[in-house]
C-alpha cells in the first residue's frame, strides 16, 4: 500500500471554480501551500490530475523513466489539430525520429550563422522602437516584444522568403488559435457554443491559411535551388539515417508551424517580463550595460562573446524562474508506476507545476524577489536539478533553448544600448498563465533615446 495522495475535495474545487477561470495561479500556489509538493485535484467530470512541484518527482517523470510517459491530448490532440503533427505535438517513435533529425539543426555551429540574421531583426525592430521614442506615448512592451520575437523566428526559419503581409496573417493567425484554445481548455463547456457560433469553424480556416503560406514558401525554395542558410534551408537537407530520404513537404511544414507556436510568444513573454524587472532593479540595468562595455565594447556583438556575458544570462534565467513562460506541463502514465512511495494508475495524468517549482521555497531563498546572482554556479551548488526548469527537461527538452538565449541576449543587449525604459506609473501587473505566462493587462512603459 503506497503513501495517499492529498486530494483537494471536490468541493474546493467548486468553490474556487469561479477564482479558477479568472487565474488559476493564487488557486495553485494555495493548494500547494496548503498540501505540500504533491496533491490531486478534479480538473471536471471524474478525472483527476496529480499536481506536483517536487524535483525529484519531475525528474523521474520527465527523465529517469520517461519511456512510461506520453503528453497529453492537450498537447497532441487540441494543438495539434490547428498546428499540426510537428516536434511539441507528437509522440513515441515518430517524435523520436524527429527529434534525431531536427536536433543538429540547432547546434552551436548552426546558431552562429542565425545570430546575425537575428541581430539584423533586432536593428530593423528599432525603426519602430523609435518612433515610439520619439512620440512621447507610452506602449505595451508585451506587444513589441512579440513583434520582435515573431520576426527572430520568422526570418531564422525563411530569411526572406515571406512576405511583412504574409507575417502579420500567420502571427494574427497564431495569436488567436492560442487564444481560442485557451477558452476550450479554461471552460470546455463553452463547446458547444463555439461550434454553433462558428468559432470552431473559423479556426479551421484560419489554421488552414497559414498552412498555405508555408507550404507556398517551402515549395517554391525547393524550385529556387538557392541557398540561404537559414533554419528552412537545414530542414530541407536533412536526411533520415535508415532511408537517407528527407521530409515531405508536409512534414517541412508541419515543422516549420511548430517552429513558430513553440518558439514566438514563450521569448516574447520572457523579454516583456525581463524589461519589467530591468525596470524595476535599475542597478541591474547598469550591471549589464557594463558587462557589454567590457565583453564587447564598440564592435558588433558577435555569436562567441554570448557565454562571456554571465550576468546578463542570469538576469535572464532569473527572469524565467519568476515569471516562467512555460508555466506548467503534463504527462500520462502509460503503465501503472511507483514514485517515492506514491501509486501513479496507468492514464493518471501528473501536471508539473513549473511555476510552483520556480517559487518554492524549499529550494529557493526569498522567492519572490528578483536576484540573478542565485544562478552564479557556487549558488546553485546542491540544488536539485529539476528545481530550474523553464525549458523543462529529459529527452524532451525545448529544443529551441539555446536559439531562445541567445535572441534574449541579443534583444535586451541591444535595446539597453539605444534606450532608457520607465514603467508607467500605477499600473497593475498581473501575470496570467494562458498557453504561456503572460502580463493580464500588458506592461506600459516609455522609452528615450540614450
Ligand atoms: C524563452 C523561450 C522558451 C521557453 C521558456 C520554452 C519552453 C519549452 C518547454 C518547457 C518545452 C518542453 C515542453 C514539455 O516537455 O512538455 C519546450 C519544447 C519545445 N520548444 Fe521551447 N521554449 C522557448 C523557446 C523556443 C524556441 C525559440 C523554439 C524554436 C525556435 C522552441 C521550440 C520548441 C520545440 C520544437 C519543443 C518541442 C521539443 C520536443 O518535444 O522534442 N522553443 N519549450
Amino acid at each position: 500500500m503506497g503513501k495517499k495522495i492529498p486530494l483537494i475535495p471536490r468541493r474546493n474545487t467548486l468553490a474556487n471554480a469561479f477564482r479558477f477561470v479568472k487565474n488559476p495561479l493564487p488557486v495553485l500556489n494555495e493548494f500547494v501551500e496548503e498540501k505540500g509538493d504533491i496533491f490531486a485535484m478534479y480538473m471536471g467530470g471524474f478525472s483527476k490530475a496529480i499536481f506536483t512541484t517536487d524535483p525529484e518527482i519531475v525528474q523521474y517523470v520527465m527523465q529517469k523513466n520517461n519511456r512510461n510517459y506520453r503528453k497529453s491530448e492537450i498537447q497532441t490532440k487540441m494543438i495539434a489539430q490547428f498546428a499540426g503533427q510537428g516536434l511539441l505535438t507528437s509522440d513515441g517513435n515518430y517524435w523520436l525520429r524527429q527529434r534525431r533529425l531536427i536536433q543538429p539543426g540547432f547546434h552551436k555551429a548552426k546558431l552562429a550563422a542565425l545570430s546575425d540574421i537575428m541581430l539584423k531583426v533586432v536593428q530593423e525592430s528599432c525603426i519602430d522602437l523609435d518612433k515610439l521614442a520619439n512620440s512621447n506615448h507610452a506602449f505595451d512592451l508585451s506587444v513589441e516584444m512579440t513583434k520582435i520575437a515573431f520576426q527572430v523566428v520568422a526570418r531564422s526559419l525563411f530569411t526572406t522568403s515571406v512576405s511583412n503581409q504574409e507575417l502579420i496573417t500567420l502571427s494574427d493567425n497564431i495569436q488567436e488559435i492560442q487564444e481560442y484554445i485557451v477558452q476550450r481548455l479554461r471552460q470546455p463547456y463553452l463547446a458547444p457554443w463555439f461550434y454553433l457560433t462558428g468559432k470552431s469553424k473559423r479556426q479551421f480556416k484560419i489554421s488552414k491559411e497559414s498552412r498555405a503560406i508555408i507550404l507556398r514558401i517551402i515549395q517554391e525554395r525547393r524550385a529556387s535551388g538557392k541557398s540561404y542558410n537559414d533554419l528552412l534551408d537545414m530542414l530541407l537537407g536533412t536526411r533520415y539515417e535508415d532511408t537517407n530520404e528527407g521530409m515531405t513537404d508536409q512534414q517541412l511544414l508541419d515543422e516549420s508551424l511548430i517552429l513558430f507556436v513553440a518558439g514566438h510568444e514563450t521569448s516574447a513573454n520572457a523579454l516583456a517580463w525581463a524589461f519589467y524587472l530591468l525596470c524595476k532593479n535599475p542597478d541591474s540595468i547598469e550591471k549589464i550595460r557594463n558587462e557589454y562595455k567590457e565583453v564587447v565594447g564598440n564592435r558588433k556583438v558577435e555569436f562567441s562573446d554570448f557565454p562571456k556575458l554571465k550576468y546578463t544570462t542570469q538576469v535572464i534565467q532569473e527572469t524565467m524562474r519568476i515569471y516562467p513562460p512555460a508555466w506548467i506541463t503534463d504527462r500520462l502514465a502509460n503503465e501503472p508506476d511507483d514514485i517515492k512511495g506514491y501509486h501513479i494508475p496507468k492514464d493518471g495524468m501528473l501536471a508539473i507545476y513549473i511555476y510552483g517549482l520556480h517559487h518554492s521555497k524549499s529550494y529557493w531563498k526569498n522567492p519572490e524577489d528578483f536576484i540573478p546572482e542565485r544562478f552564479e554556479k557556487e549558488n546553485m551548488k546542491g540544488k536539485p536539478s529539476f528545481a530550474y526548469m523553464p525549458f523543462g527537461g529529459g529527452p524532451r527538452l525545448c529544443i529551441g533553448n539555446n536559439f531562445a538565449m541567445m535572441e534574449m541576449q541579443l534583444v535586451i543587449l541591444e535595446l539597453l544600448k539605444r534606450y532608457d525604459f520607465k514603467l508607467v506609473a500605477n499600473q497593475k501587473i498581473e501575470a496570467m498563465p494562458y498557453v504561456t505566462l503572460q502580463p493580464k493587462n500588458g506592461i506600459q512603459v516609455d522609452i528615450t533615446k540614450r
